[in-house]
């Protein structure tokens, strides 16, 4: 096998020489990085004239808090970023974009899901309940708020309410699971919701009275 210092040119077909093995190297790291990044990098990469080719949109059909929708999105798109940015469904929280905080926590098909983990083009046919529809999805279409937005009022189970709606989200998610039925037990199947605020005692309470009240969620 031919031994080149890393500078030397690579020929092309008619024996010209393009460009030096560092190069080369350096543009492969590059479109591996690329194809590695999240969107926010992505996009500053395409500033930056890295420029790959767009990718084509996909048709999906879903239901979002009742509403029958058509949508196009690019099949990178997540469900999260679907919601806050093309819907301008902002209740549902970005905190850390890759599953770790819980303040994403949407319903599909009536079962609790992070939003941020989940692709928008997966959703084709389903049922997706926000933090917006939760009341509306539960109450028949009622003014009132859901059992579980009241019970965290009542209990101040928040105190800035970033991780709220995550949390009241996966609080309907729980008791729908069966996974209410002590403080310990709540603790468990809530853990996926961080609240940097610490407003644990509050959430518990706000679970355990719903559960135990018996209202249907
Ligand atoms: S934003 Fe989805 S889990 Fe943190
Ligand atoms: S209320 Fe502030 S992070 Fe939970």
């Amino acid at each position: 096998m031919e031994n080149r210092p890393p500078d030397s040119p690579i020929d092309n077909e008619e024996g010209h020489s393009q460009e030096t093995r560092r190069d080369f190297l350096k543009h492969s790291s590059l479109l591996t990085a690329y194809a590695l990044s999240p969107s926010s990098l992505v996009n500053a990469a395409e500033m930056n004239g890295l420029n790959p080719p767009q990718a084509d949109t996909v048709s999906i059909h879903i239901d979002i808090n009742g509403t029958s929708r058509t949508l196009h999105v690019e099949p990178r798109v997540t469900l999260l970023d679907l919601l806050r940015e093309q819907l301008d469904l902002t209740g549902t929280k970005k905190g850390c974009d890759y599953g770790q905080c819980g303040a994403c926590t949407v319903h599909i098909n009536g079962i609790r899901a992070l939003a941020c983990l989940s692709f928008a083009v997966m959703q084709n046919g389903k049922k997706i309940t926000t933090i917006e529809g939760l009341a509306k999805a539960e109450a028949s279409g009622s003014a009132h708020l859901h059992p579980m937005q009241a019970a965290f009022i009542k209990h101040d189970g928040f105190q800035c309410g970033y991780c709220t709606p995550g949390q009241i989200m996966s609080a309907v998610g729980c008791i729908r699971e069966g996974h209410a039925n002590s403080d310990a037990e709540i603790k468990e199947y809530m853990s996926g919701n961080i609240c940097r605020c610490g407003a644990y005692e509050g959430i518990v309470e706000a679970v355990k009275e719903v559960k135990q009240g018996g209202q249907k969620v």
